[in-house]
């Protein structure tokens, strides 16, 4: 295959080299070797941290990550990880046992696992996700800590892990602060514990840490991108180079290392692209030394031009619904490629191309499915309402949770758009902050497009004017709207005007109302799905006036848990605005969004 001048292709056309983040995750930790350590965990449930600090409030040398047993008769040990009761990982706690339904705090989690510890490889523990802050121990010492609930982590252990048994203890809290991001009020269920799951990664010392690749913005018919590999090995002109393999495009190609095991490369190949009606998925091998990596990825391109979002140069309307990540098939947190693929058949069925996944990064299965399954994607940080925007503290929590979004997913086609913040009120303090997640969200990917969902306001005539200043700083503007529910009455929807002062594309990234399924009464009696369809009736037809609109998701797919609903025989804790209920029942409003989606799909 014809070998491309690289200098000419690549200056500034690729992404920043994301692996120059502390921490960040090795990319594509499925195609490594592996001990995967889920499963039933041990669990001690420390509200006061007793585990952590002694009685002065002083972190305690003795605490439970020494998973200390009593050696003599005498000794006085208060805890016992192996008499304490056990939890699954992955799973959030709070509803694998009653009596933490509301619990937050801290939760210790204990496991031990067995290895042939071998001289030449790297060991790394790695967690796909722990809400809310883990500090993990190996062998009685504390490796490090992690904070942020959504976002993948690992630590190096190869100094620390023996050879035989060794203990994995880790301390998971999930209680809220004012500084942390999320911030302390969300209208979803703060579920606590190791919520996705947990590997000892075994690697080469000289191995591939991350990859990216997809379609040249510049040049047809070439595909670009870079590779990083960790302890490039010095000895050989071989250890130089990474092999990128792509059989199905007949590419074989070398990629030059500089001295920090950087390589940039470029070459020609004429993939089917990626879409929702043909998502084309090639298998993509990269070889270093003993390294190898196998990924699936999809080419696609996705720009904005004026009001339109073109995918692959084609405009496209994004047939979109909002999905939280509770799982259809148990309470809780969804975590599995089954909970994925039920919740991505449910949005294809409603006639879906398009998802928003709310309000945090998901898992990384719910993306290679959609990638599988040819769903567009809204990727999201947890800046939500009213975040601490003038603390320098709590804009860098918020980067490093954009920074690992990103190198996760970085390679996956589905997604489309990285949100940098839902419903955050406008200040001067709030631009700078979001402004700047957006400048880093483009430095270190500029393939794919800045969102945000932006709440609106109605102009001295009543007309929803967009107009909030987050808007000149996005590719695609988000607005969230709850006319008929929050505000006004459904029948005046239909009418209500919109303005937009900016050439871009905008995307209804929610509006909905609540019902309780199997609730049936008259159109304007709340709560029943009757009050329900005649707010999408009304919404769908004050959608189809606003020609600047190019893509809307309802909120929302399924009834989802939250803290902040409690009105008895109708909430109970639900946010009652799904189409399908916490049982997996359609509700009315699920038929009205169908067919329009149906129509529109014809159109
Ligand atoms: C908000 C918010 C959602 C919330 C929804 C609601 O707009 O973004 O997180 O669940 O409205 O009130 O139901």
């Amino acid at each position: 295959m014809r070998y491309l001048t690289l200098a000419a292709l690549l200056i500034g056309a690729c992404s920043t080299f994301t692996t120059a983040l502390a921490d960040i995750a090795i990319q594509n930790p499925d195609s490594r070797n592996a001990i995967v350590l889920d499963g039933r965990w041990d669990t001690i449930i420390d509200p006061y941290e007793n585990g952590y600090y002694n009685h002065r409030y002083e972190e305690s040398d003795k605490g439970y990550f020494k998973n200390a047993k009593p050696l003599n008769p005498s000794d006085l040990v208060e805890y016992d990880f192996s008499r304490s009761p056990k939890l699954n990982v992955p799973g959030d706690w709070n509803t694998q046992d009653e009596k933490l339904f509301l619990y937050e705090g801290t939760i210790w989690y204990h496991r031990d696992f067995d290895i042939g510890k071998k001289v030449d490889q790297t060991y790394a523990v790695y967690f796909g996700a722990v809400n809310y802050h883990a500090t993990v121990y190996l062998n009685g010492k504390k490796v490090d800590t992690h904070e942020g609930g959504f976002t993948p982590f690992q630590f190096d252990i190869t100094d620390q892990v023996k050879s035989g048994v060794n203990s994995l203890v880790v301390k998971v809290d999930n209680h809220r602060e004012r500084d942390q991001i999320p911030t302390v009020n969300t209208d979803w269920w703060n579920y606590g514990g190791i919520t996705r799951s947990v590997k000892v990664l075994l690697y080469p010392k000289a191995h591939i840490q991350d990859y990216f690749l997809q379609l040249s913005e510049t040049e047809e018919g070439v595909l670009e991108g870079w590779v990083k590999v960790e302890n490039v090995a010095k000895e050989n002109a071989e250890a130089q180079k990474v092999e990128l393999r792509i059989p199905e495009l007949n590419v074989t190609q070398k990629i030059s290392l500089n001295k920090n095991g950087e390589g940039r490369f470029a070459v020609a190949a004429k993939p089917v692209l990626w879409s929702p009606e043909s998502p084309k998925l090639y298998s993509v091998d990269l070889h270093y030394m003993q390294d190898v990596v196998h990924d699936k990825v999809g080419f696609r391109s996705i720009q904005v031009q004026g009001e339109n979002i073109l995918l692959n140069g084609k405009s496209i309307f994004l047939r979109g619904i909002s999905i939280h990540e509770e799982s259809p098939l148990h309470a809780g947190r969804a975590w599995s490629e089954e909970d994925a693929r039920v919740l991505l058949t449910w949005a294809k069925e409603l006639g879906c191309n398009f998802v928003r996944l709310a309000h945090y990064p998901h898992n990384e299965a719910m993306l290679r499915v959609a990638d599988q399954m040819g769903l567009l994607v809204w990727s999201e940080i947890p800046v939500y309402w009213t975040v601490l925007f003038n603390n320098p503290t709590v804009y860098n929590k918020a980067e490093t949770q954009l920074e690992e979004m990103i190198a996760r997913d970085k390679n996956r086609a589905s997604i489309i758009m990285w949100s940098m913040a839902n419903e955050t009120p406008s200040s001067s303090a709030r631009l700078k902050f979001i402004s700047n997640l957006a400048q880093k969200a483009r430095e270190l990917d500029p393939t794919r497009l800045i969102t945000a969902a932006l709440d609106t306001q109605s102009d001295e005539n009543g007309a929803k004017a967009i107009d909030d200043p987050l808007s000149s700083i996005v590719d695609v503007i988000g607005v969230n709207s709850y006319c008929g529910w929050y505000s006004a009455t459904p029948a005046s929807c239909a009418n209500l005007k919109w303005i937009s002062r900016y050439k871009k594309p905008v995307i209804m990234s929610e509006f909905g109302a609540d019902a309780l399924q199997g609730l049936h009464g008259e159109k304007a009696q709340r709560w029943t799905e009757e009050y329900q369809a005649d707010v999408y009736l009304n919404n769908l037809a004050m959608i189809d006036h606003m020609t600047f609109l190019r893509g809307m998701s309802p909120w929302i797919l399924k009834d989802f848990r939250s803290p902040r609903r409690p009105l008895p025989g109708v909430q109970d804790f639900w946010n009652r605005k799904g189409l399908i209920s916490d049982k997996g029942i359609k509700k009315k409003s699920w038929h009205i969004l169908h067919d329009y989606y149906m129509k529109k799909t014809v159109d």
